[in-house]
């Protein structure tokens, strides 16, 4: 009797074995929710560029929170617009500033809902640049310097007093070096030693930022971020940056953009034990949505797929402004 030919079978036959045999999964609490906080009262203006994000001031906010904490939604990100801007970004540090106002308010009405605060002068400064510049005039244009030192010990003053305010996290995304290390000194002094740092270690000076630039009117007033930001063409430098940030104390690596970076992601997922995070930034939320408002894809199913990707890429964390659409869509058992 002949025994049949060894085969593959293919576990697809129906959607109970699908769902056995499945590999990746996405949760609910995977996923941190950007939020973006202003001064004022009474605004919930969209983005124009990121249909269905918004900016909203304090009192506004509340709505929002309660629809993120219902929809099952663990952590948010803050990013905050600042009433006045000036060269060295005094209202980042300002212990009334508006991310952190934001952050006690969060605290004191839902204790449990994580706060991740973004530590970066890009939204307070004049000059649109994540640090302090010297600036000079060279052939009839305005040119700066970052100064990677100096702007150090003002996000580690950043990075406290957010602490102070309740942020639950700390994520510098301002890319100086040495960031984690000042940071790090930083909390440790000020009694805040249990509070993680989850820094943004890979991240490329990336178009996919444009919408967030828009968002958070930082886009840089003259040059551009490319001295302190990562070249897209490189990876070898991303595990340099990963492994430094590491050795001065990062608690959680993040690689960003996400999508055209899939290979970082899994490049450190296998280098480093450190919980992973994907930003899957706002160009790749807003492409997504201008062809979805034109008919032309399936917006759950492309969301779904790319972040899937980004999780089978070895992602244990995922930022993304699909948080909320993600979590109904999973909730409604698609
Ligand atoms: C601040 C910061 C940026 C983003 C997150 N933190 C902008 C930048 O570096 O220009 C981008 C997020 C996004 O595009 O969604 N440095």
């Amino acid at each position: 009797m002949a025994f049949p030919i060894v085969r593959h079978r293919r576990l697809r036959q129906s959607a109970g074995m699908r769902s056995l045999v499945r590999e990746t999964v996405l949760n609910v609490d995977d996923f941190i929710q950007p939020i973006f906080v202003t001064y004022g009262t009474g605004i919930k203006r969209e983005i124009p560029s990121m249909p269905g994000v918004y900016h909203f001031s304090l009192d506004t906010l509340e709505e929002e929170l309660k629809e993120i904490v219902d929809l099952g939604i663990k952590s948010v990100l803050l990013f905050g617009i600042p009433e006045t801007k000036d060269a060295v970004g005094s209202s980042a540090f300002d212990e009334n500033g508006i991310v952190q106002a934001a952050t006690r308010k969060i605290k004191s009405l839902y204790p449990e809902l994580l706060v991740v605060a973004d530590t970066c002068l890009c939204e307070f400064t004049d000059h649109g640049h994540c640090g302090m510049v010297h600036t000079f005039e060279h052939e009839g244009h305005l040119h700066g310097d970052v100064l990677n030192d100096e702007s150090l010990e003002l996000l580690a003053r950043t990075a406290v007093s957010q602490a102070r305010a309740g942020a639950d996290i700390i994520a510098p995304s301002n890319m100086m070096d040495g960031f984690v290390q000042a940071i790090r000194h930083g909390l440790d002094e000020a009694g805040y030693a249990h509070i993680p740092i989850m820094s943004y270690s890979v991240k490329y000076a990336s178009a996919f930022y444009g919408p967030f630039r828009e968002a958070a009117d930082s886009a840089p007033q003259f040059g551009d971020r490319k001295s302190y930001q990562m070249d897209p063409a490189n990876v070898r430098e991303a595990l340099r940056e990963a492994q430094s940030d590491v050795e001065e104390g990062a608690d959680m690596l993040m690689v960003k953009p996400a999508l055209a970076f899939m290979d970082v992601i899994r490049l450190l997922r296998q280098e480093f034990d450190l919980p992973l995070v994907a930003y899957n930034v706002s160009g790749e939320y807003s492409m997504v949505k201008a062809a979805a408002q034109q008919g032309w894809i399936n917006e759950q199913a492309i969301v779904t797929e790319s972040l899937l990707g980004m999780k089978r890429a070895g992602a244990d964390i995922i930022i993304t402004y699909f948080a909320k659409d993600m979590a109904r869509w999973l909730r409604e058992g698609n």
